[in-house]
């Protein structure tokens, strides 16, 4: 079985007289059936239950962490999941650590640490760049977030925290906040919820950053229930899931819009009360203003909680992709 490939991001893999394997990469959420991502959930739940049968899984295997932009999260996260698995980790955090400052291009680079690394994480401020670098590379690359594009395993740790806080991935209404334009993991996230069964969108965003056309246009196309709003007090009360995101000052064109925009949303201990007993907040995090400090005792406040969670899935991914066994 080829899994976690779509045609674009395949490379086709001579293995021997005869034979041909596909190399797996994950850039896009959606390069993930539904069944695979449910897999993929499943054993990171296996991993969190009994780490130590997975200690060994990876020995003697690498992991090169390829960021050209900031992280820490998601690099962090990787490294640590590499490490608990019993491998090893390289890399460089960001681009002028590496030779991309001296112009090497990416196609280059993955051919180069194809040598060093059994799988690479790489995040990238350009979109598409893990792509290139995919139809370039010899092992398998994971998208760590590129440009406002994607940001698959964030995806895959949001999945994770409303699968286990939640019961359940289908028959939800959640909210997401903020700045959905150019918050990659909202559009992640949004493109991998709407395959579930009952879910519905409630989109708060001020006009200027609201959702990019092409995820606007897919929601109409498969009739998916969504409303945008500009007000997160009138949304409160029917939200299952709120999902507050950043907003992304590295992607505005200019500082004055950023600054007239950053303190759209903020949530907190009043807006809260607005809000459904068991409803969860998440956020990809870093937060900046959007989430007051005094909403991180609500014991709905789940955003440390998912960070705990992406170590695990992010085990779960590496295994996968390197087709090893617990
Ligand atoms: N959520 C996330 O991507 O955080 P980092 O930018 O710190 O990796």
């Amino acid at each position: 079985m080829n899994l976690y490939v779509k045609n674009d991001t395949t490379i086709e893999k001579h293995a021997g007289i005869g034979g041909k394997r596909k190399m797996k990469h994950l850039i896009d959420p959606l390069d993930l059936s539904v069944e695979e991502m449910d897999s993929f959930l499943d054993l990171a739940d296996q991993i969190m239950e009994n780490p130590q049968k997975y200690s060994q899984v990876c020995a003697g295997k690498k992991l090169a962490t390829l960021f050209y932009e900031p992280s820490t999260r998601t690099r962090l996260s990787f490294e640590s999941a590499m490490l608990n698995l019993g491998g090893s980790v390289l890399g460089f955090s960001s681009g002028t650590d590496s030779s991309a400052s001296k112009g090497e291009s990416v196609a280059d680079t993955i051919r180069v640490v194809s040598n060093f690394a059994d799988i690479c994480a790489m995040r990238h401020p350009k979109e598409g760049a893990p792509l290139v670098a995919a139809l370039h590379s010899e092992i398998p690359v994971i998208n760590a977030g590129d440009g406002g594009h994607q940001h698959p395993t964030q995806t895959l740790t949001d999945l994770m925290t409303i699968r286990s806080l939640k019961k359940r991935l289908g028959n939800l209404t959640v909210g997401l906040c903020g700045d959905l334009k150019f918050g990659r993991t909202t559009h992640s996230l949004i493109k991998s919820l709407a395959r579930y069964q009952g879910i519905r969108f409630v989109l708060i965003s001020p006009a200027e950053l609201r959702i990019p056309d092409y995820i606007f246009d897919s929601l109409k196309e498969k009739n998916i229930a969504f409303k945008e709003v500009e007000r997160l007090e009138d949304v409160m009360p029917e939200l299952e899931v709120l999902y507050m995101t950043r907003v992304q000052r590295e992607r505005f064109f200019n500082e004055e819009d950023y600054i007239r925009l950053k303190d759209s949303y903020i949530l907190d201990a009043k807006k809260m009360e607005l809000a459904q007993n068991d409803m969860i907040v998440l956020h990809p995090l870093p937060r900046v203003n959007e989430i007051a400090v005094e909403v991180d005792s609500d014991p709905r406040a789940c955003y440390f909680k998912q960070v705990k969670y992406g170590v695990y899935i992010r085990m779960a991914l590496i295994m996968k992709l390197l087709e090893l066994e617990g």
